[in-house]
């Protein structure tokens, strides 16, 4: 059997990886500044994180959720505890598609209502409803199409309130900062407002932190830089350090009952501790402090790289705006300087996504190199 062909892929093999240096097949290391698409929050291989998986996995790895786990409910504990938001609830299930499948299922559900809005140039997974909220006419197929999406600008009010007040809208799904799209994001004042009429309308908003959660953005929730309580959060990348999880926290006003949503997989225990591992080297290592040094560092580092048109994101969750598109620079940067740097559908975007608990040093390698590589 073949795999079915539907990634592009770099001629790299990667078989071991430390914190952020990767290594190949034939021994050659990279700097992993993409962290996999934002998934490795703590470093490859954290020592922590592999004792706690192996130390599960010695025990029990895995049962339905026919059966009482401790492990759900203390991961919900801590979750709450670090995020501060103590006052929502946690559905765990695998990917960030499901979550935000989830999500709106629940707003629908919630509401009775089944007309979505979403943003311009959005990216909130490839599933059913999730791909309908996603802003790329190449990825929905003609079942996807059939779901009720409308995609608004950002920072329109206007245009937002007239869609409300329409009545038939069960939710408003917006990534707290854009990620595949290129990292934009709206104002503090359009988040406010946003916030402000769905709660007057009754919408259900939908914080999808699946790329800029745990965190990534010198936040532990990037809308928290903006001072809001969306209805729901969905949660996944970075969360289990590469380890499929996701999830998603729904504000305790939401009432569950038996049976409203489920999965076989979701909040096994491999995912639990995964998941726990990860909070406990966030809480022990102070990683949130060092995401807003090195954030703040990589910022002023940009400055001295002429060709940068414009800096963009938060924490470590960065973009580089060039004048021109970047797949070659991005090749470049792997097979001739070992970086591993990310795209955007803003095709002038190189994103730069690292381990959480990235160094000065490194960052300092990344740019000497990106130097060079523009030169
Ligand atoms: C903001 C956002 N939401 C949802 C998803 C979908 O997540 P997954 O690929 O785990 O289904 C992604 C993936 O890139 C994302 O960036």
């Amino acid at each position: 059997m073949k795999l079915f062909d539907v990634y592009p892929l770099y001629d790299v093999t990667p078989i071991s990886a430390k914190g952020i240096v990767v290594t190949d097949d034939k021994g050659q290391e990279y700097l992993d500044f993409y962290g996999g698409h934002a998934v490795i929050s703590i470093g490859h291989s954290h020592p922590h994180y592999i004792k706690r998986l192996k130390d599960q996995l010695d025990n029990i790895g895995f049962y339905s959720n026919a059966v009482q786990n401790p492990l759900q409910v203390k991961l919900a504990t801590k979750l709450g505890k670090l995020s501060h938001c103590d006052d929502y609830n946690l559905f765990l299930c695998n990917t960030g598609a499901e979550a935000n499948e989830n999500a709106l299922k629940l707003a629908s559900f919630q509401t009775g209502k089944s007309r979505v809005i979403a943003f311009k140039n959005s990216f909130h997974g490839r599933t059913s409803a999730a791909v309908a909220t996603t802003d790329n006419e190449k990825i929905n197929a003609p079942l996807n199409k059939q779901q009720k999406v409308t995609f608004l600008p950002f920072d329109n009010i206007t245009a937002f309130k007239i869609e409300i007040e329409k009545g038939d809208v069960c939710a408003v799904i917006i990534e707290s900062i854009q990620g595949v799209g290129g990292l934009d994001e709206p104002t503090t004042e359009f988040y406010q407002q946003i916030s402000k009429i769905c709660k007057e309308n009754k919408v259900v908003l939908i914080a999808d932190e699946v790329q800029s959660g745990f965190g990534r953005s010198g936040k532990f929730f990037a809308f928290q830089h903006h001072n809001i309580q969306p209805d729901i959060i969905t949660i996944a990348k970075g969360m289990g350090n590469g380890f499929p999880v996701a999830g998603v926290l729904i504000h305790e006003k939401i009432k569950a009952s038996y049976g409203l949503l489920g999965t076989t997989f979701g909040g096994n225990h491999l995912a639990c501790v995964a998941t726990l591992a990860v909070l406990e080297v966030m809480e022990n290592e102070n990683l949130m402090e060092n995401v807003n040094q090195l954030g703040a560092y990589f910022m002023e580092k940009a400055k001295e790289i002429t060709q940068v048109k414009r800096t963009k994101g938060k924490g470590l969750m960065l973009g580089l705006e060039f004048d021109f598109e970047v797949a070659e620079l991005r090749k470049k940067l792997i097979y001739e300087h070992h970086l591993f740097t990310g795209g955007a559908s803003n095709k002038h975007i190189l994103r730069i996504l690292p381990a959480l608990n990235i160094t000065k040093a490194q960052m300092d390698v990344f740019f000497d190199k990106l130097k060079i590589a523009l030169s």
